[in-house]
């Protein structure tokens, strides 16, 4: 008979008692790893997992494309070619991004990353991504709004 009998072994959901990380985000295999594990938990959330699936999203790609992204913006890399805030445009148009569904998100990306790195470049995405939430709010539900809060160039211009 398996001893293994505890169902709560498998429930993905639950605490694991991971030591705390040790290490920055210093290599492309690094940001790989976080935009993954992210984007796996994306998949499943009951909040933004229904708007990656009415997207037909092809979660292979996505992972590359935002590798890219994480890359240029951490470390200067010119390999994404894309415009991140025009990009949410339609799919917000579809199914509109509500302030519940940008909190989640910002929850998500930082414990991932917190459950991984330590240190300045693993501050610096978390900030970056915080700042880009909130631009891309404005952007989309608060455009009057933005006067005094001007979208830095990195959002709107390669
Ligand atoms: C409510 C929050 C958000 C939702 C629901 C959301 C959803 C999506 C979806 C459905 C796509 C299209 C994926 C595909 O078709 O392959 C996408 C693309 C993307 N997202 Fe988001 N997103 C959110 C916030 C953000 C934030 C805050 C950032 C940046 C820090 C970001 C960065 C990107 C980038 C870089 C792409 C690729 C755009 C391109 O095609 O060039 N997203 N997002």
């Amino acid at each position: 008979m398996s001893e293994h009998t505890n169902t709560a072994d498998h429930d993905p959901h639950a605490t694991i008692a991971l030591p705390p990380p040790d290490r920055d985000i210093s290599s492309r295999e690094d940001i790989a790893i976080f935009v993954t594990d992210f984007y796996r938990d994306v998949a499943m959330d009951d909040l933004l997992g229904p708007i990656f699936d009415a997207e037909h999203v092809h979660w292979a790609q996505h992972v590359d494309k935002l590798t890219d992204f994480w890359a240029w913006q951490l470390f200067g890399e010119r390999g994404y070619e894309g415009n991140p805030l025009l990009a949410h445009v339609p799919i917000d148009a579809k199914h509109p991004f509500s302030d519940a569904h940008f909190a989640r998100w910002l929850e998500m990306f930082t414990t991932t990353i917190d459950l991984h790195y330590v240190g300045p470049t693993a501050q610096t995405a978390k900030q970056r991504a915080a700042k880009m939430a909130s631009a891309m709010q404005r952007l989309l539900h608060g455009r009057s709004a933005s006067a005094d809060h001007p979208i830095t160039p990195y959002l709107t211009t390669r």
